[in-house]
């Protein structure tokens, strides 16, 4: 019985070396082997924040989120930036945040112009704001 599961194996790896070997192998302009597969997963951004570009359509979308924040620079709200940093330093749950669960921790003072987008915000799915979160969260340095 070991035996034979032994043979399978090689006959597996036979087998496996065989269909691969057929393909053609991709260099990359310095003579190295490009694995597409890997390549692929390696440069994708948003592995941690699978929800993200869910979250970007969201924000730009029926959020409205846009309106008040941009990526990078403050207009009437906070930039991306600036939360994602701040809920990163604070280990904090923006989802949790927009479910008014939780209190202002970038702009206080300003936290009456932020409330009134819970309206919208509260009457999403839980998923929706987990993707709001993840998509903000993404923006961090
Ligand atoms: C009318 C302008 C406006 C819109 C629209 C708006 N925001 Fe804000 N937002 C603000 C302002 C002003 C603040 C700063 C007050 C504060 O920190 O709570 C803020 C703060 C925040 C914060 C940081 C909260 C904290 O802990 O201090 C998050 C997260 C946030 N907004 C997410 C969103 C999301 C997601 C949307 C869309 C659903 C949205 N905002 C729409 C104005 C806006």
């Amino acid at each position: 019985m070991k035996k034979l599961g032994i043979g399978l194996g090689v006959l597996a790896f036979g087998f496996i070396f065989v269909a691969c070997g057929g393909d053609q192998k991709k260099t990359d302009n310095y003579g190295n082997e490009v694995n597409e597969e890997t390549t692929v997963k390696e440069t994708s951004t948003n592995a941690d924040f699978p929800l993200a570009e869910q979250g970007k359509e969201l924000f730009e979308g029926v959020g409205t989120c846009a309106t008040c924040h941009k990526p990078d620079t403050k207009v009437v709200g906070p930039s991306l930036l600036d939360i994602a940093q701040a809920y990163k330093e604070n280990k904090a749950s923006i989802a949790s945040f927009l479910n008014e669960e939780s209190k202002p921790i970038v702009d206080p003072t300003q936290y009456t112009v932020m409330k009134a987008n819970f309206a919208i915000t509260k009457n999403m799915k839980p998923e929706e704001r987990q993707a709001l979160e993840q998509y903000i969260m993404s923006q961090a340095k």
